[in-house]
């Protein structure tokens, strides 16, 4: 009997947990670019060239599934490789990039 309360405990407190995670995971993309500055030129009025994040969404959907894709595009942006170069882009940690990469192939949510 003890036993069976005792494990019943463990595993709402795993779902509860499990809950609040998917949610948060989510967000740390956004979260993150407003923390950046990313939305101060690609937010929903865009700055000059810069592209929406939708916009980018749309555009890195097909990377989907595909990790070295996508980390290679990190790369890229990162070394400002085929943008002019934008300070806001280099300043970025890798890890950081990976994550604000990642929340836009995943559609930008
Ligand atoms: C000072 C304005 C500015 C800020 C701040 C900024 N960007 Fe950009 N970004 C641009 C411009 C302008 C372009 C388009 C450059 C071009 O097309 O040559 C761009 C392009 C991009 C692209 C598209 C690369 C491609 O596939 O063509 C991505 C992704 C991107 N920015 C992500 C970010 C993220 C994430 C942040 C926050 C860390 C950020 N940007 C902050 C101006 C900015």
């Amino acid at each position: 009997m003890f036993f069976r309360i005792f494990d019943g405990r463990f595993a709402s407190a795993g779902l509860f947990f499990a809950a609040l995670a998917l949610p948060m995971a989510g967000h740390a993309g956004s979260a993150l670019a407003v923390d950046m500055g990313c939305y101060s030129c690609h937010g929903a009025y865009p700055r000059g060239e810069a592209p929406g994040f939708e916009q980018l969404a749309g555009k890195y959907a097909g990377l989907k599934g595909d990790a070295s894709a996508e980390q290679k595009r990190v790369d890229k942006w990162r070394q400002g490789e085929w943008l002019e170069h934008i300070d806001a882009h280099e300043r970025v940690s890798p890890e950081t990039a990976r994550v604000l990469f990642h929340w836009l192939v995943e559609g930008a949510k």
